[in-house]
Formats: C-alpha cells, structure tokens, sequence
C-alpha cells in the first residue's frame, strides 16, 4: 500500500485553484465568471460567454466587436483537413472523427508554437472556438455523404454553424431564428462545468505542455463517454426504446434494480444533489421551442412522465438524482433537425469555450504542477523471475 489518501473519481480533491466556473450543488447555483446561468441564459449570446469564460469579464461593445471578428476570420479549415476527413470510414461516429480531427490541429499548429507567448496561447484558443464548428460541421456531412461547406462569416456564429450543417446548394436555406436562438442558448449551458471529466483531461494534457490543440482532442475523448456527455444521445435513444408514457413505470423499475445495469440517461449528478440549474432552464425551453418551432414529439410526453415517475420513486429521492442538463436536450437538438450522433459533438462545440479558459488559466498559474496522481498498489509484493521453462 502507500500513504496516499485513496479517492476514486476525485469526489474529495480539488486538483487545481480555479476564478472560471462556480458551482453549489446543495444550493443547484451554477456561476460563470460570477454571474448565474440564469441571467447569461436570459440575456447574454454564446460567444459573449466565451469572451468571458475566456477572459474573467463581459466584454464592452469594442471588445465584443473584436473578439467576434477574430472567431469569425479564423472559421476556415486548411484544406488538407479535407483529404484527413475523408480518410475515415463512412459510417464513422461524428465523435470519433472530432477527436482525430482536432487532434490532427495539432499537426497544423506545432512547430511555431511558443506556448510562453501569451498572445499565441491566445490565438490558439480563438482558432479552437472558430474551428470547432466547421469541423463538426464537415464531420456531419460527410456521415451522410454531403460535400462540406465552408463557412459563411457574414452570419452569426450559432447561425453559421447551422448553416454549414444543413446547406444543401439548390435550395435556399430558411434558418428560423427560433432554431439559433434555442442552438445558443444551448451552447450557453453547456459551455463550462468547472473540474468535469473532460475539463480534467484538458487540464492533466495541459499540465505536460502538450500541444493546446491535442489537450482539447483529449477533451473530446472525454466527453464521448455516455457518464458525460454521451449522455445526451444516450437519453434520447432510451426514450426511443420506451417509446411510450404507459412504458415510463416498467423503465423506472429496470433502472432501480442494479443487475440490469441499466441507469435512468440524463439523470444523476456528481455534484448537483438537488436539482440542475441548466436542466431546468432547459426543461421549460424544450415546451417553448416545440412549440413555436410547431414540433409535436410524442418523445416529450415520454420524458416528462419519466420524469415525474423518478422524482417521486424512493429509490431516486434517496439517492438525489435529478434529472440533469442532458435529460431535455436531446429532444430539443432532435426538434431542430439534429440527427441523434450529432448530439455530443454539439456539447463539445460549446465546452470548447470552456476548455480552452482553463487551459489559459493553467498556463499561467504559479503553482500548476504536471498532474500525476498516486495509487493503492494491490499487486504481489517482490517476486522472483522464472525461467520459461521453469513456469
Ligand atoms: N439511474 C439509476 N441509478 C443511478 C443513476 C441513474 N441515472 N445515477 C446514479 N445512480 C445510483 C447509483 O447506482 C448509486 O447507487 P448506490 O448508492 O445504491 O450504489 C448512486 O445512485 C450514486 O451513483 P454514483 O454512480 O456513485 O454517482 P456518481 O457521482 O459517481 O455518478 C453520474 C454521477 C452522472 C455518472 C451518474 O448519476 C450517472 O451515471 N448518470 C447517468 C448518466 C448521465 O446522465 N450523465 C450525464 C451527467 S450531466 C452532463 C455532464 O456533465 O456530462
């Protein structure tokens, strides 16, 4: 054994100091910057949050104006991402094809990176927020086959990213605003989460000095994962098999028993232990954008009785599990025309704003130190080797 306190999953350590995202989970209070979800979510635009995840305060009109025609001007792919994309098998995940992409970034901005310039470390995090759309966006269409488009700067970034997705040539593309606004807001809730497990990896990557671009590929990695944000797919796939409201009782008790290793998608928090600030932000805005984009998804009716069926279950009162940020966002991201693989990758394009603010914090803080966590040894104490034949 050793001296090490032994913390699996980190549920008692707090690996790093951090001025980016706060969170309260007793008290479901979630601040960015200071400032809670609720106001950035009524008020502000996703690339404003990013401007402040990234630089601790709301820009001025100036700096927004800035700021947003940076992103813009850096939305462009080298070319030669294209022959890398079109490497892939057809039928790849769009995640997998994320985390060979921007790991691939790395290939493009390595040489002339000298991560003690601050303002390159700038520039690589600005390349990040830019890029990351286009590149999910490339990665949709060549899952199902479509020429990719290249981005259109004359719109805004939510509504570019929607446009690079669904653009077919012919036919003129109505964009409801409705659409981009919910797409957004989105992206606003899920931009940062403090010391979650793909903001941990971006942080572990970064402690090395890896390449910024390798440490947010990390991230993605990460991310896929059904405990994080696979969870979104995941949820809408097990309201799929549901199907139906009367189905709701019999999944409750399936997820209530252990041997089914089936676990109710979408809810449970490591840290919120009464209720998810972004999930219900989401859950009345699921009911507002169904209807004015006039969707009508027998899927909603099963997760609000799904829903009500849990929180009033023993089983899950005792346990505080809520539903959580993911458990409404699929239907939204279904209602806007999103296929179901696509889900994760649309959190990541929104934690990248995240990662990158903690990778930039990392880099600057006096007393980060490469990440390097002990263990329990449970193996044989010393042994002798044996010769093969003596085995
Ligand atoms: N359904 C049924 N039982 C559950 C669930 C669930 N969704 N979540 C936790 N439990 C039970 C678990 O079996 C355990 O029971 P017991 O104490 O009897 O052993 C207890 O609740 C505590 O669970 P845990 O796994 O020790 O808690 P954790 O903090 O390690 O895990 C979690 C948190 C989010 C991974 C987990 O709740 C889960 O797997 N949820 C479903 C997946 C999900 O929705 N993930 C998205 C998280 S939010 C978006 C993001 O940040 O990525």
């Amino acid at each position: 054994t050793g001296c090490f306190t032994y913390d699996p999953g980190f549920t008692a350590t707090a690996a790093c100091k951090s001025a980016v995202t706060y969170i309260d989970g007793d008290a479901g209070v979630l601040l960015y910057r200071g400032y809670p979800i609720e106001q950035l979510a009524n008020n502000s635009s996703f690339l404003e949050v990013a401007y402040l995840l990234m630089h601790g305060e709301l820009p001025n009109k100036t700096e927004f104006e800035s700021f947003e025609h940076e992103v813009t001007h850096h939305t462009m792919m080298h070319e030669a991402f294209r022959t890398f994309l079109y490497g892939f098998r057809h039928d790849a995940h769009p995640m997998a094809m994320m985390v060979g992409m921007l790991g691939s970034m790395a290939s493009f901005y390595h040489g002339s990176l000298d991560l003690e310039d601050a303002e390159q470390r700038r520039l690589a995090a600005i390349r990040l927020i830019a890029k990351v759309p286009t590149i999910a966006a490339a990665c949709y269409r060549y899952s199902i086959g479509w020429p990719i488009r290249y981005p259109k700067n004359n719109l805004e970034y939510t509504t570019r990213f929607l446009h690079m997705m669904k653009e077919v040539p012919s036919e003129p593309l109505e964009l409801s605003p409705t659409a981009a606004k919910a797409l957004d807001l989105l992206f606003i809730l899920h931009a940062d989460h403090e010391q979650n497990a793909s903001t941990s990896t971006v942080r572990l990557v970064g402690s090395t000095g890896a390449n910024p671009y390798a440490c947010v590929a990390a991230g993605v990695a990460a991310l896929w994962g059904p405990a994080h944000g696979g969870a979104n797919e995941a949820v809408l796939k097990m309201l799929e098999e549901i199907g139906r409201p009367e189905h709701v009782g019999a999944a409750v008790e399936k997820a209530k028993n252990k041997e089914s290793g089936f676990r109710l998608m979408g809810f449970g928090h490591r840290v919120y232990k009464n209720f998810d600030p972004r999930a219900k932000i989401i859950r009345e805005m699921t009911h507002k954008v169904l209807g004015e984009l006039g969707v009508n998804d027998p899927l909603l009716d099963v997760a609000v009785k799904l829903e009500e069926a849990a929180l009033k279950d023993d089983y899950f009162v005792q346990r505080k599990l809520y539903p959580n940020v993911d458990f409404y966002s699929g239907i939204i991201y279904k209602a806007l025309g999103i296929p179901t693989e696509m889900f994760t990758v649309m959190f990541a394009i929104a934690r990248t704003a995240g990662w990158v603010s903690h990778w930039l914090e990392q880099q600057t803080d006096p007393e980060a130190k490469i990440g390097r966590p002990r263990q329990i040894y449970t193996g044989y104490a010393e042994r002798d080797y044996k010769a093969l034949d003596k085995r």
